[in-house]
């Protein structure tokens, strides 16, 4: 069944106060509900419907008076007085039996939730829907050592805790935690003087991994404050880790859940960007509380106005907190990735949805990533001092609201008096413009014309010209920068912009710091990338010179049988011994395109791109840049050794990516020696891991594969990583049989969430693998599916993800992979999750 965002009513009715009380039982969980309804003065249906799902009913009454009310399984209706009234009831769930990690649920002998975003129905009765709030109260019963709810404690006993949240807050954002846990506490002052108690809650054994998450904790408090003026609301801020967790991490008002691979962190176990992570999730999840909990969303096709904004202000924090370039990049990198592969596939989708079946299937790369490059584009356009005020008005204004998209737009359109509604298509039309550009110049005038066309995407054949801010600046020949970084405003099909004055054709950097999620198309020499990746004052389109650079390479290389092209060789060379270069910059600049959007490009052109051929040709150029740098490549791995005891941050971790990147080029040349003994003396999990996987490359791994999980075999986390780089890093070839020998490792517990994406997920990120001419990764991709579906239907149906880009391919792989996703739509009993994607995967 369908949902549209055109058919939002209100909601019947409102709720002035929740209570709750659960009495904990593994198997049977008993939960007690007494809500305060009062009727909605904006609705006219004084329908009384209450979501509930899986829920066995014990008794239900209403102003104390018992009734029956008539139960479906997807909830109840009930006749109701006039007025307000008290609603009871009380339910049966079985937490021990919830293998979908949605609703209340253990994970090793754990309580937790996940009520984001129907999930709630799955523990009581309740209007499940954002725009109802309400404060809650809640009390714990059970044998539990540490007990917790929303909010701040108000009482706790021998086998009892309550919990009071004064904030009206909507069901999702409700959240339940008991268990044998242990804290790490800490402490906050808040700018107006608000002492917050300040803890981490994991199992006993994982104390000594929590105080990198409090510091991120803790700065991103401070960056709330001082950024956008926004202060912490309650006395206490809970974080809990779980080793069981569909996603990420979870904002329910101050309770966040996170999955333990998202929060715990050591220098032992973790690597620089686990680090970088964890501190861009906790600072996510934190800057939710005023961008997604005080104001939230009216419904769920409004995700992106707290997933995009959210993400938006996590960048800026980890832009502001280590390198703001090497942070752009790495986002572009990851949108191209993820968000570009979805915008140009079967599953391409606007950033604010008119429709959809599963909401749990679009908490995507569109509405997070692109959702946050919305904000960034909006904020380019009107300039930093209006989008301050913007924000200011829209905290004043919407604080305690259940709010739109129109609702952030017109705050914008009342502090600039600009009129947003050609913006507006960015949330309304799906699919990545191409912008194509030419130039001209003439009498020291140069001209610059653009046009964008959106190719068609499911549902929507026509697109109309967006409005696009395109940031350039203009080279001279010489190097120096004439014309410093402007943003054009597109709003037509076609158009140009002309500057005048110039005493010779200037070389143009076009699209500054990515400041549209668009694909630029033009014509241009490798002479002229060489020489932006010399000379851009941009440090984005400097490392997109290389990118460029390289891509055309592959892309000859692949197509037409060319051989790596000198130019960028020794342009590749010049950038990795210019010191004047942040050394992660270097890292990240002397990278490769993925596969992935090698595969795009060649489908653009109109080629059948040949997954096998992409990734020989990456190794092909791996190796020539290795042969080129050869004398280069000792020195800068002994330059960027690090000697200082161990930190996580940005300077040092730099450091350890370029040595490393060198390391991948100089084991192509020694056949791993160097890398045997990085691995040998590695005292951090970056050195080791950096290290072991330059060994599997090299087909000399075997040794560090059975070191390593001897080493680590009593850290799931860790035991992720030796799964995943397993596949990572195996010869194409063989990648599906190493897949498959893994699922029955001992240690394959498949109905882990990040057990099996280490797995599976690692063989579906490797794209030669997955694709393999035979389909045998697509058939092992789809048993497991269908072997998932019935278990955990969420993580089931993101996976699917993974045959996205199925019909680029030749009708050999298509016809595979056709097969594979019938045999998973023709499963019985297959879940709505997993039947919606693949549904629409099919077309
Ligand atoms: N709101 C969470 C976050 O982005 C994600 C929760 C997603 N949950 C889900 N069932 N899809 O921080
Ligand atoms: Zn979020």
């Amino acid at each position: 069944q369908t949902i549209y965002l055109a058919d939002y009513t209100p909601p019947a009715f409102l709720v002035e106060q929740v209570g709750l009380t659960f009495r904990l039982d593994p198997g049977k969980t008993r939960v007690i509900s007494k809500i305060e309804f009062k009727p909605n003065p904006d609705s006219q249906s004084g329908e009384f419907f209450l979501h509930g799902e899986n829920l066995t009913l014990i008794r239900a009454a209403i102003n104390g008076q018992e009734v029956t009310p008539e139960v479906t399984d997807q909830g109840l209706t009930c006749d109701v007085p006039d007025g307000p009234f008290t609603w009871e009831s009380e339910v049966e769930i079985d937490p021990a039996a919830n293998t979908a990690l949605e609703g209340l649920y253990m994970s090793n002998g754990m309580y937790c939730t996940q009520c984001e975003a129907e999930g709630f129905r799955k523990i009581t009765y309740y209007p499940d829907r954002p725009d109802v709030m309400a404060p809650f109260t809640v009390r714990i019963e059970g044998p539990e050592k540490v007990m917790l709810s929303n909010g701040n404690p108000t009482g706790q006993g021998d086998g009892w805790a309550e919990w009071h949240d004064p904030w009206p807050k909507p069901a999702y954002l409700f959240a339940l935690v008991a268990g044998d846990l242990v804290n790490h506490p800490d402490r906050f002052t808040t700018k107006s003087g608000r002492e917050v108690a300040l803890n981490i809650w994991v199992r006993p054994g994982d104390e000594d991994k929590c105080a990198f998450g409090m510091e991120a904790l803790k700065k991103s408090m401070k960056w709330d404050e001082d950024v956008y003026g926004r202060e912490y609301d309650l006395d206490v801020f809970n974080i809990v880790a779980v080793d069981d967790f569909n996603m990420g991490a979870m904002e329910n008002k101050g309770l966040n859940i996170f999955n333990s691979s998202c929060v715990l962190a050591s220098p032992e176990t973790s690597t620089d960007m686990n680090f970088e992570r964890i501190e861009a999730i906790i600072a996510h999840e934190y800057f939710h509380n005023w961008t997604g909990n005080r104001i939230t969303c009216r419904d769920w096709f409004q995700l992106c106005l707290k997933e995009g904004l959210t993400v938006f202000r996590d960048a800026q924090f980890t832009a502001d907190m280590r390198s703001a370039p090497v942070k752009r990049i790495s986002d572009v990198i990851a949108l191209r990735g993820r968000q570009f592969r979805e915008d140009n596939g079967p599953l391409a989708h606007p950033v604010r949805p008119d429709s959809f079946v599963e909401i749990n299937n679009f908490y995507t790369a569109t509405v997070y990533e692109k959702g946050a490059e919305l904000i960034g584009m909006l904020k380019r356009l009107v300039g930093d001092d209006a989008y301050a005020k913007a924000l200011d008005l829209y905290f004043d204004r919407h604080d305690g609201d259940a709010a739109t998209i129109e609702d952030w737009l017109k705050v914008f359109e009342d502090t600039t008096g600009r009129d947003l509604g050609q913006f507006k298509l960015w949330y309304e039309q799906a699919g990545t413009p191409r912008l194509s550009v030419t130039d001209d110049f003439k009498d020291g005038t140069y001209t610059l014309y653009f046009k964008q066309e959106t190719p068609p995407t499911p549902g929507q054949p026509d697109k109309a010209p967006r409005v696009i801010p395109i940031a350039v600046g203009l080279l001279n020949p010489n190097g120096d920068e004439v014309v410093p970084t402007t943003v054009l405003e597109m709003t037509e099909a076609e158009q140009s912009f002309t500057f005048d004055g110039l005493s010779s054709r200037p070389v143009p950097s076009i699209l500054r710091d990515f400041s549209a999620p668009v694909i630029v198309q033009r014509d241009t020499t490798n002479k002229e990338r060489a020489f932006l990746l010399a000379h851009d004052t941009d440090p984005f389109n400097k490392w997109e010179a290389g990118r460029d650079l390289a891509r055309d390479v592959l892309i000859r290389m692949v197509r037409d049988g060319a051989a790596p092209d000198s130019g960028y060789l020794q342009a590749m060379h010049a950038m990795l011994r210019d010191d004047t270069l942040d050394p992660a910059f270097r890292a990240l600049a002397v990278g490769l395109p993925s596969q992935d959007d090698i595969a795009q490009r060649l489908h653009d052109e109109g080629a059948t791109p040949d997954p096998q051929a992409i990734w020989e040709a990456g190794e092909t150029l791996r190796q020539t840049l290795a042969q080129e740098m050869q004398d280069t490549l000792p020195r800068i791995y002994a330059q960027f050794q690090v000697t200082d005891p161990y930190r996580p941050d940005a300077e040092q971790s730099g450091s350890r990516s370029l040595a490393n990147a060198t390391l991948a080029l100089l084991t192509r040349l020694d056949g791993g020696a160097q890398a045997q003994r990085q691995y040998d003396s590695a005292d951090n999990m970056t050195q080791q891991l950096a290290a072991w996987g330059c060994l599997l490359q090299a087909g000399k791994g075997d040794a560090a594969t059975a070191a390593f999980y001897d080493q680590w075999r009593h850290d799931r986390l860790v035991v992720d990583k030796w799964f995943s780089l397993q596949i990572v890093h195996d010869d194409p070839a063989t990648a599906v049989e190493t897949c498959a020998a893994l699922t029955n490792h001992a240690d394959f517990n498949w109905k882990n969430p990040n057990r099996f994406r280490a797995t599976l997920g690692a063989l579906a990120m490797s794209p030669a693998a997955f694709h393999r001419a035979d389909g045998a990764g697509y058939a092992l991709l789809a048993d497991w599916l269908i072997r998932l579906d019935p278990v955990n239907p969420q993580t089931t149906a993101r996976m699917c993800t993974a045959f996205e880009t199925w019909s680029r391919y030749d009708n050999a792989r298509q016809a595979h992979a056709r097969a594979a996703l019938e045999r998973i739509l023709a499963t019985p009993g297959l879940s709505r999750d997993t039947n919606e994607m693949v549904a629409r995967i099919l077309g």
